[in-house]
């Protein structure tokens, strides 16, 4: 049998990750299988369970699964448990009962920055914009990074203030802090991450054109939806813009390394589902 791998969400339909990892497969010359699962939305461990007994050793998991993949995992990695949430699972790597959680989505986002993109982090002034989960998947890799400055603002304020305590021991000595919608006028970046689901219904965050320094890049997590407003918006202010296709290429490649040992090429990947979008 074939290894088998899935991805688990609800709804999962839109979800690229079986052709992306379909393209992995032929650039490494492995055989497996890469499925989408509809978990029902009250019960996501059983469709696990039952994936498990049919042979699957691999899972991908996106929303609203990702805290609950962390809560059925027996161990975690150190990023998982920054994020308080899980992308990525390993089954039975020990013992038969064993899974493990992983979040790639920050090293995806931090690699697609650093790498594909050719920008630093390090030493530059970071905003993100969001405070749910996604925003919460990505600030602890972007600390790493040790950044001059990492800011939040998010349109419900006491949501990044808990963000910033909760993750506070990733930050260090790190200059980490939020700042209030209302003050981000008298504040510059370099990079300016959207991590809110506002481009998702074609809304913009709130974000003043004056933020963005003119040497500086405009990221939207979001994939698939063309020139969002708040990439828009970042272009006429001058800023450099892309899209979340690397980032869930580059997250696709992190759990192609932890199932299979083995990193494929991104960069053909990521151009070919540019031009499908
Ligand atoms: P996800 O897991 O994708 O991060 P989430 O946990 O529902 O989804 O969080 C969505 C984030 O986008 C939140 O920070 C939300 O702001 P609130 O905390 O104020 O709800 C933000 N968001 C969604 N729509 C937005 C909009 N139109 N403008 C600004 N922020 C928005």
């Amino acid at each position: 049998m074939i290894d088998q791998y899935a991805v688990f969400g609800n709804p999962i339909s839109h979800s690229r990750s079986p052709e992306i990892h379909a393209a992995f497969a032929t650039q490494l010359g492995h055989r497996f299988s890469y499925v989408r699962i509809e978990a029902p939305l009250d019960d996501f461990v059983g469709a696990v369970q039952s994936f498990r007994r049919s042979g699957g050793i691999g899972a991908n998991v996106t929303v609203p699964f990702k805290l609950a993949a962390f809560a059925l995992a027996t161990e975690h990695s150190a990023r998982a448990v920054a994020a308080g949430a899980a992308n990525t699972l390993c089954f039975g790597l020990r013992q038969d009962d064993a899974v493990f959680a992983d979040n790639t989505d920050g090293v995806g986002l931090v690699r697609d920055i650093r790498q594909n993109l050719r920008q630093a982090i390090t030493g530059r002034r970071v905003l993100v914009l969001g405070a749910g989960g996604a925003a919460r998947s990505v600030l602890a890799a972007l600390a790493a990074e040790a950044p001059a400055e990492l800011a939040i603002a998010n349109r419900t304020l006491f949501k990044a203030q808990r963000l910033l305590m909760d993750l506070s021991p990733c930050f260090g000595d790190l200059h980490a802090h939020v700042i209030d919608v209302a003050a981000l006028p008298g504040h510059r970046f370099d990079l300016v991450i959207n991590a809110t689901s506002a481009s998702l219904f074609e809304d913009l965050p709130l974000i003043p054109p004056a933020c963005f320094d003119p040497h500086a890049l405009a990221y939207d997590m979001m994939y698939g939806k063309g020139l969002t407003p708040f990439l828009a918006l970042a272009r006429n202010a001058g800023a450099q813009t892309v899209d979340g296709v690397g980032m869930l290429v580059e997250q696709a490649a992190e759990a192609c390394w932890l199932w299979r040992g083995v990193r494929p090429d991104t960069k053909p990947v990521i151009e070919a589902l540019r031009l499908a979008f």
